[in-house]
């Protein structure tokens, strides 16, 4: 990415675990063309006003909540997000988060590294078996529907919820389904779209998996629904407040918490990079972007 950038225009990097400051984004956007953004860099209105000459904001990310959007297009920057190529990595993982939780992998091997495993057991450690469930999807877009196929694979059958085609009504899918996936992007609409209510009626023996944004779910009311018993277990790859995580979910031996870990293979992650970078050469070179945001 770097290199593609560097042959087209003068590039300042920022580097460093967690991400820069928001002050330091403010300050470094001063005077410059372009920015390329992380889903961890705050976008906001005082970003958007610092860059008075950005011209485009590419972020490295399919979501982009992390974006004033309405700030940037009002300024006319162009917003872009980097769509479909992360689809197939984020539905494996969501598959892996699945297969883990139903079928106790973090506890076998927390287990095991607690010296505390014996040998097998007719009745050790008993999970859920995909084949046969019902997998209900909220949010049907290109990655529910890439999970919707490789959970077909599995025997599963699906229900989804989606805002463009019929699906069927959320109460319906959390009341039936016995593995609940979320994949619909953050939104004002969508922010808590999974609290005690819904909990509540999801099946005692059910589980949820959270691959999109963490504030969908109410974390508190996640933790309150495990600890009584009111789903099985769930399977996390975002969270509320990262890097946080709700201190009741850590000790919970139902819960498998990964960190933010959706699209993270070589491949994706570098086409990723490397869409964001074509992406800003194009605007600048006063070509349409390639993947701008809805
Ligand atoms: C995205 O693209 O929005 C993902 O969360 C990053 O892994």
């Amino acid at each position: 990415m770097v290199a593609r950038l560097e042959a087209a225009c003068d590039v300042e990097r920022f580097e460093g675990d967690g991400g820069m400051t928001h002050e330091a984004l403010v300050a470094a956007v001063a005077g410059k063309d372009a920015l390329i953004s992380l889903i961890t860099d705050s976008v906001d209105r005082a970003v958007i006003e610092a860059g008075a000459g950005l011209r485009v904001i590419a972020n490295v990310g399919v979501g982009y909540n992390n974006i004033d959007v309405a700030a940037a297009r009002a300024r006319g920057i162009v917003v872009t997000n980097t769509p479909d190529i992360l689809t197939d990595a984020t539905a494996d993982f969501t598959m892996a988060l699945m297969l883990a939780v139903t079928r106790r992998l973090g506890e076998g091997e927390r287990m095991i590294r607690r010296g505390d495993w014996h040998g097998w057991a007719l009745d050790q450690l008993l999970g859920m078996q995909l084949g046969g469930r019902q997998l209900g999807i909220i949010g049907f877009g290109r990655i529910g529907r890439a999970v919707a196929a490789r959970a077909a694979a599995f025997g599963m059958t699906i229900a989804h919820t989606s805002r463009r085609d019929a699906g069927i009504p959320l109460d319906r899918l959390l009341s039936t389904s016995d593995v609940v996936s979320l994949h619909v992007p953050l939104t004002p609409e969508t922010r808590h779209l999974i609290g005690q209510p819904e909990l509540a009626r999801m099946k005692r023996t059910a589980y949820l998996i959270n691959t999109t944004r963490g504030p969908v779910i109410d974390e508190a009311a996640l933790a309150w629904a495990l600890k009584n018993r009111l789903i099985a277990g769930a399977a996390l790859d975002v969270y509320e407040r990262e890097p946080e995580v709700h201190a009741d979910l850590m000790g919970l031996e139902q819960v498998v918490l990964a960190p933010h870990l959706g699209s993270a293979t070589t491949e994706t992650r570098t086409a990723m990079a490397d869409l964001a970078a074509r992406n800003v050469i194009a605007v600048l070179t006063g070509e349409p972007p390639l993947t701008p945001v809805p």
